[in-house]
């Protein structure tokens, strides 16, 4: 313990909450919560005080018959998170949690990033179907304009390096889905996503449409995460320091869309709530508990890939960082005047709260909930290519490994055949959420038995808990390139814990 604190750079941490060495490890009914948190070192505001908000959308600069352009500036702001403090973010367009896209499938759209930050980034559109240059491979570096930047990566000679701004061009050739971008860069991810790096992309599509499911004001994205704030309001970071081995970092201050324990005023009618969580190492068992009358259930609707074949009803669910779960929650029997807590059965003391819904007025409601939703493929197995993927620790090397090896982006690690079934087992001996990009996956089995509900439909991102295995059947499509398979806790993955999958015609 006192070995660890005095490898440990404690960048102005009063205390990291670190029990026994091996960081703070609670476990319930399977799921566990691993990392360690830094606590927070100013006053806190009550939970359920801060009025709940909705990102901003980012309209596009223009338009023509195919394509839809943005752009979006990578920036240091100060904003008020902490009542009375400012803190420093790094943000789109200066904003946290960044504007939300709004796309539509069938429809490309080309998002021009600037880069004004001190560093280099890479931006990363997390379940997107996206061709290989364009997916935020994490040596394809997008230097600040102005500074020093090399034209080629001595590492990695096939990273597409660039400086100033960049065009990442996305064809939305996939079902409607609650995506999110945020920053991929190697060795940096958690940090700069704690900074701020982070923010939703949308895509909609004719058949969402047709079901007549709430819309508008009454779909909300909540993007989940945790922070600790200095004694001056900063973030406070501990996560990669040399020699520090970590399990991931956890906040004590649960934000939701950037506000701590924010209360959000609704109408007694269904809400669409597209549950993402963005923290990087907590996951959330989320319930809600009624203050005036019974709760309702919160009603699945889709998965990361997008809708699911029917809704189904839910008492609680897990999110792990990287996963999308959309909901409707139907409020349309309450009264004015009552409220609903949604609370994190995962965690302790601060981070037990998340949020409170409000009744503030009636509406008429036309929205519904059909009992059928997408069409989800069930992937034909028969002539499939199997592969394995395990995700271990390995102490002595200060590193994240799966099958054996940290990321190196000078090796392949899975070279795969567009349009050929494959299926691959995962095992653990920790807890990961596994993420693959380019497509999405069906989950065949957890620990040789069936999928759990909240499994159901396209996921890109899988929690495994510790000494789990699943498996899964993907396909991929379209694209050739490098591509990554990764540990969605971030320290993780910035401690190598990611692999390169080439796709190949
Ligand atoms: Cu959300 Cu490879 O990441
Ligand atoms: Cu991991």
């Amino acid at each position: 313990m006192s070995g660890r604190l005095t490898r440990r750079r404690v960048l102005g941490l009063a205390a990291i909450a670190a029990a026994a060495g091996a960081g703070l490890t609670w476990e319930l009914s399977g799921a566990r919560q691993v990392g360690e948190m830094a606590r927070s070192e100013l006053a806190l505001p009550e939970p359920f005080t801060l009025p709940g908000t909705i990102p901003a959308v980012l309209e596009p600069q223009r338009q023509d018959s195919t394509t839809d352009y943005y752009q979006l500036t990578q920036l240091r702001a100060h904003v008020q998170i902490i009542p009375g403090h400012l803190t420093e973010i790094w943000g789109y367009n200066g904003l946290f949690p960044g504007p939300t896209l709004k796309a539509t499938r069938g429809r490309t759209a080309v998002v021009t990033h600037r880069n004004e930050l001190p560093e280099p980034t890479v931006v990363h559109l997390h379940g997107g179907h996206t061709p290989a240059e364009y997916d935020g491979y994490p040596t394809d570096l997008l230097y600040p304009e102005g500074s020093p930047a090399p034209t080629m990566d001595p590492d990695d000679p096939q990273a597409r390096i660039t400086q100033g701004s960049r065009d990442y061009v996305y064809p939305h050739q996939q079902p409607a889905a609650t995506l999110w971008y945020h920053d991929h860069r190697m060795g940096h991810t958690g940090a700069t996503v704690w900074r701020g790096l982070a923010g939703f992309h949308l895509i909609g599509d004719d058949i969402e449409d047709s079901l007549g499911l709430p819309r508008e004001d009454y779909d909300l994205p909540l993007l989940l995460c945790d922070r600790s704030f200095g004694s001056d309001g900063s973030f406070l970071y501990s996560g990669m320091e040399p020699g520090h081995h970590s399990q991931g970092m956890l906040g004590d201050v649960v934000l939701v869309n950037g506000v701590p324990w924010p209360l959000y005023s609704v109408a007694a009618a269904r809400y669409r709530l597209r549950w993402l969580n963005a923290s990087n190492a907590r996951v959330y068992r989320l319930v809600l508990h009624g203050t005036h009358r019974e709760a309702p259930n919160f009603i699945q609707i889709g998965s990361d890939g997008g809708l699911l074949g029917a809704p189904q009803h839910l008492d609680a669910f897990d999110i792990a960082p990287g996963e999308r779960i959309d909901t409707v929650l139907d409020l349309s029997g309450y009264r004015v005047g009552d409220e609903l807590t949604v609370v994190n059965d995962l965690g302790t003391g601060s981070t037990v709260p998340v949020l409170r819904l409000r009744i503030t007025r009636t509406v008429t409601d036309t929205s519904r909930i059909p009992d059928r939703l997408a069409d989800v493929e069930q992937i034909d197995t028969r002539t499939a290519t199997h592969r394995s993927f395990d995700f271990r620790q390995d102490r002595a090397r200060d590193a994240w490994l799966i099958n054996g090896r940290p990321f190196d982006p000078l090796l392949v690690d899975a070279d795969v055949k567009l349009g050929q079934v494959e299926i691959w087992r995962l095992t653990t001996n920790f807890n990961h959420p596994v993420h693959v990009h380019l497509d999405q996956f069906q989950v065949l089995s957890r620990n040789r038995r069936p999928p759990r509900p909240t499994d159901l439909g396209r996921k890109d991102t899988l929690n495994l808990g510790a000494s789990e295995e699943a498996e899964i059947a993907i396909r991929f499509g379209d694209y050739t390139g490098r591509y990554l398979i990764h540990c969605h806790n971030l320290e993780h993955e910035d401690m190598a814990m990611m692999a390169t999958l080439v796709t190949h015609r």
